[in-house]
C-alpha cells in the first residue's frame, strides 16, 4: 500500500492546484447541497470547493490518515472522512463529486465512475482529472529504473508502475449512457522546475511512491540516484538554469 505524505506532496502545491482550478471552472453548478473532494489529500482542492460554494456543505475524503490530519487542520469548517472510494456510495444529497488526481490510483476506476454517476440526482456532476503523462520521459525513466536495478524482480516493483489511461472514446462510450451531457478534455502544462531535481522531488510525491514504498531506505537511496541521474540527462536546463516538466491531464466533467 502506498504510503501518502502530505509534506511531500505539497512541496508544489502552486503547480498541483491549478488543475482543479481549471476543472472547477468548467463544473456548471450554482449551489451544490452537498460537495465531495475524493481523494481530498491534504485540502488543497477541497478548500477551492470551499471557497466557491461557500453555502453549501463539503465533504472531503480520503484514505489516508496523514493527508487527512493536513486537510482536518487546514480546513476546521469542513468534514473530512476516512474511507476507500472501491465501496465509497454518495449520500443522495450529494450534487458535486469532485476528484482530483485520484482515480489514476484506483483498480477498475472507470467502473467506479460510472457507479458513482449513476448514484448521483438529476442535474449532479461528477468532475474528475487524471494525470495523462505515463508516455513523458518522468514516467518512462521510473519504468527503466525499475527495470534495471536490483530489485528488477521484486514483484513490489514490478508491479509499482502506474498504467496508461485509456482513451477519451472508452470514457464517452462508458458514461455517457448515464449522462445527459460530457465534456472531455486534455490540458498540456509546462510546470517550470528550479533543477531536475525538483522533478524528483515532485514525484517523490506521487507516481514514485509505489517503487519507493515497495524498498528498504538503502535501495530507496539507490534508486533515487539512478532515477536523479536518468532526469538529469533527459530534461535539459534552459537558458536561466530552470527546467520544463511537461505534464499531460485529462479532464472530464460529467452532468447525470
Ligand atoms: C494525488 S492526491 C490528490 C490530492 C488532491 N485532491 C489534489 O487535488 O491535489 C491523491 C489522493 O487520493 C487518495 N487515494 C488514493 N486511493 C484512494 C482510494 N482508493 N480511496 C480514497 N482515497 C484514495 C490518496 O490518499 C491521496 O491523498
Amino acid at each position: 500500500m502506498t504510503d501518502w505524505n502530505a509534506r511531500q506532496y505539497l512541496k508544489f502545491e502552486d503547480e498541483r492546484t491549478r488543475p482543479p482550478r481549471d476543472l472547477l471552472a468548467q463544473v456548471p453548478l450554482q449551489s451544490p447541497r452537498l460537495a465531495v473532494d475524493l481523494g481530498c489529500g491534504p485540502g488543497n482542492s477541497t478548500e477551492l470547493l470551499f471557497e466557491r460554494f461557500p453555502q453549501a456543505e463539503i465533504v472531503g475524503l480520503d484514505s489516508s490518515p496523514d493527508m487527512l490530519r493536513k486537510a482536518r487542520e487546514r480546513l476546521p469548517q469542513c468534514t473530512f472522512i476516512e474511507a476507500d472510494i472501491a465501496t465509497w456510495m454518495p449520500d443522495k444529497r450529494t450534487d458535486l463529486i469532485f476528484a482530483n488526481a485520484l482515480f489514476q490510483w484506483v483498480p477498475d476506476h472507470q467502473e467506479v465512475m460510472r457507479r458513482l454517476l449513476q448514484a448521483l440526482p438529476a442535474g449532479g456532476v461528477l468532475a474528475a482529472q487524471m494525470p495523462d503523462n505515463t508516455g513523458e520521459p518522468a514516467l518512462a525513466l521510473q519504468r527503466k529504473v525499475a527495470a534495471s536495478g536490483p530489485w528488477a524482480n521484486d514483484p513490489q516493483v514490478k508491479d509499482a508502475a502506474r498504467g496508461e489511461l485509456p482513451a477519451p472514446e472508452t470514457y464517452y462510450d462508458l458514461l455517457k449512457p448515464v449522462c445527459s451531457r460530457i465534456d472531455i478534455w486534455h490540458t498540456v502544462y509546462n510546470h517550470v522546475m528550479a533543477t531536475p531535481q525538483a522533478i524528483v522531488e515532485w514525484f517523490k510525491g506521487s507516481s514514485l511512491q509505489p517503487f519507493l514504498s515497495a524498498l528498504d531506505a538503502a535501495g530507496r537511496e539507490q534508486f533515487l540516484a539512478a532515477y536523479t541521474e536518468e532526469i538529469a540527462a533527459a530534461y535539459r536546463p534552459r537558458f536561466d538554469g530552470k527546467v520544463l516538466l511537461r505534464f499531460p491531464r485529462l479532464f472530464i466533467v460529467a452532468v447525470r
